[in-house]
């Protein structure tokens, strides 16, 4: 009776002992190939993680003219002309001038400078030349010359 419960003890033992020596091989000793993988694995993380390419300025345009200018007006497909006119005949007048980009700045940020044939005064809001910055003006004009033209 000692000596089988001698050997059930022992085999016990080597049992434990084996069952924690694969766990500690694969938890806590990194064999140096898979040091180099495992910063292998960061690099690519942190590759993954840096900053995406700079934001289209056409596509940021158009997300801003639906939700700031397309309620009022409409240009390709986009929005309603409901209150204001269709800005492609505005589009087409800013490329008959020497710098179509700066005429539809003016025009947006300083609306009542000339009033749109037909249309009535005052209802276009005056305020942004300060409401929006200038990269989101920039970004606007450059996709109202865009789909507009
Ligand atoms: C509340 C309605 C309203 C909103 C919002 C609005 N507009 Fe207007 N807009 C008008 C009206 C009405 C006119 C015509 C009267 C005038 O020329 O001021 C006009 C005129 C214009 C003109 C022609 C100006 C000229 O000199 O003939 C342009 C260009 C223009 N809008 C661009 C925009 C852009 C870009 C936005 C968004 C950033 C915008 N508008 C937002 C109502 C609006």
């Amino acid at each position: 009776m000692f000596l089988i419960d001698q050997t059930l003890g022992r085999s016990r033992r080597r049992d434990e002992a084996q069952r924690a020596a694969p766990h500690r091989a694969s938890c806590c000793a990194l064999t140096p190939m898979r040091q180099i993988i495992f910063i292998l694995m960061l690099i690519t993380l942190a590759a993954c993680g840096a900053p995406a390419a700079p934001v289209d300025p056409v596509a940021a345009g158009g997300r801003a003219f639906t939700i700031q200018c397309g309620g009022c007006h409409a240009i390709s497909e986009v929005g309603s002309a409901a209150l204001g006119p269709r800005l492609d005949a505005m589009v087409a007048r800013a490329n008959a001038t020497p710098d179509p980009a700066a005429w539809l700045r003016m025009s947006i940020t300083n609306p009542a400078a000339e009033i749109a044939p037909g249309y009535r005064p005052g209802l276009m809001p005056i305020s942004y030349g300060q409401s929006l910055s200038p990269a989101e003006l920039d970004a606007l004009v450059a996709y109202m010359l865009k789909v507009g033209g």
